[in-house]
C-alpha cells in the first residue's frame, strides 16, 4: 500500500468514527431514558408495586434477562399477565424508545 492509499485510508476512517459517534449523541439526546423512566416505570419499577421487578433488584433481573433482552422489550410493549401494562402506560413512548428504558432498567439492576 502506498503513501497516498494509507491517507485516503485514514481519511475514511476518521470521517465514518465523526459520522457514528454523531449520531449516538442524536439518539441520547433526542430520548432520555432515565427521565421517561422515572416519569412512568419507576412507579411501580422503583417501588415494587404490584409485584413489580425493582430496578435495582440484581437477581430478578438476570432470572428475567434469561428470556432474551428482546422477549423483555415484546413484554413491555405488549404487557404481561395482566400486571405490567402494555408500553408501561408510556403512550407517547415508541418500541425503540420503551428499548432504551429496559436497557436502563437493567444497567441500573447489575
Ligand atoms: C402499573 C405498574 C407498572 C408500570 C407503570 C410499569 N410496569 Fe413493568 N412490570 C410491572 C409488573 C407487575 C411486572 C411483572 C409482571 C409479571 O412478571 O407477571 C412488570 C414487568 C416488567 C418487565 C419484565 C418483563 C418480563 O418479560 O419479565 C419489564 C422489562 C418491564 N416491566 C418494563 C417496564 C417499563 C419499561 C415501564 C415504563 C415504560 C414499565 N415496566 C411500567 C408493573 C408495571
Amino acid at each position: 500500500m502506498n503513501n497516498h492509499q494509507k491517507c485516503k485510508l485514514t481519511a475514511i476512517w476518521f470521517i465514518t468514527t465523526l459520522v457514528s459517534a454523531e449520531a449516538v449523541a442524536q439518539e441520547s439526546e433526542s430520548f432520555d431514558a432515565e427521565a421517561k423512566y422515572q416519569a412512568t416505570c419507576f412507579a411501580c419499577h422503583g417501588t415494587g408495586q404490584a409485584h413489580a421487578p425493582v430496578v435495582g433488584d440484581t437477581i430478578e433481573w438476570e432470572i428475567r434477562l434469561e428470556k432474551g433482552f428482546n422477549t423483555l422489550v415484546q413484554s413491555t410493549i405488549n404487557g404481561l399477565n395482566g400486571m405490567m401494562p402494555a408500553r408501561g402506560l408510556c403512550s407517547d413512548c415508541t418500541d425503540d424508545n420503551l428499548k432504551a428504558i429496559v436497557q436502563f432498567m437493567l444497567d441500573e439492576s447489575q
